[in-house]
């Protein structure tokens, strides 16, 4: 139990990269292990596309930065100034990164769960994504989610089957700097509250 709490305590969201190379059977091994999560009606919706390619790269960093513009064009006063000094993406370095699809066309789990809740298949696939954010923290790699992008543009970019919908673009790698207290709330936009902790029982 300590070494599951050491494990959550220390998970970051990263966007510090070093630029040094993962091992080839290390990215095997997180992607093993992100079978093993959960998904309704055990269709494992999960599509872990490796970007690799100079040009797709290049679209993704081009339509984070579009994205990043208009959403500081959101903000105003400090709140501002203090959006336009986060760094949001580790899109310049991290050595490897993941477009995480939802195949929505799935025969798997031969619709169980998902007729009721649609969304169910998606929400597995954050299941997974939690699952490599984990196993990627116990090997000493980072992991930073980038969602600031237009999915239109990044699913075009790398030509996946049709019905397959965005879901996450990942940043996996070396963490250059390690912290236990998140980013955001080390510069001061959002803390951790527990306002989600209480459950009213009527
Ligand atoms: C669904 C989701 C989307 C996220 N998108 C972004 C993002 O676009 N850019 C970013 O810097 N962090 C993103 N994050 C990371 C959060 O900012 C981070 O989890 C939060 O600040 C708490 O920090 P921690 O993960 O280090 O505990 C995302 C996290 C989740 C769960």
């Amino acid at each position: 139990m300590e070494i599951l709490k050491q494990l959550l305590v220390w998970r970051r969201d990263v966007r510090h990269f070093r630029t040094d190379a993962v091992p080839e059977a290390l990215v095997e091994d997180l992607l093993d292990l992100v079978q093993l999560a959960p998904s309704v009606g055990n269709s494992q919706p999960w599509r872990f596309v490796r970007v690799e390619s100079a040009g797709a790269r290049a679209t993704v960093r081009a339509s984070f930065e579009a994205c990043n513009e208009e959403a500081l064009a959101g903000y105003e006063g400090d709140r501002a100034r203090l959006y336009a000094g986060l760094k949001l993406a580790g899109l310049d370095r991290a050595p490897l990164q993941f477009a995480v699809f939802c195949d929505g066309a799935t025969a798997q789990g031969h619709g169980l769960g998902r007729g009721t809740i649609p969304d169910t298949l998606d929400w597995s696939v954050v299941g997974a994504i939690h699952v490599l954010w984990l196993a990627a923290r116990a090997q000493g790699l980072g992991l930073g989610w980038v969602s600031i992008l237009d999915p239109q543009a990044v699913t075009a970019a790398l030509d996946v089957p049709a019905g397959w919908r965005l879901v996450a673009y990942l940043c996996l790698g070396w963490p250059a700097e390690e912290h236990a207290t998140p980013e955001l709330e080390r510069r001061g936009w959002q803390g951790r509250t527990g306002a989600g902790r209480t459950v009213l029982v009527r």
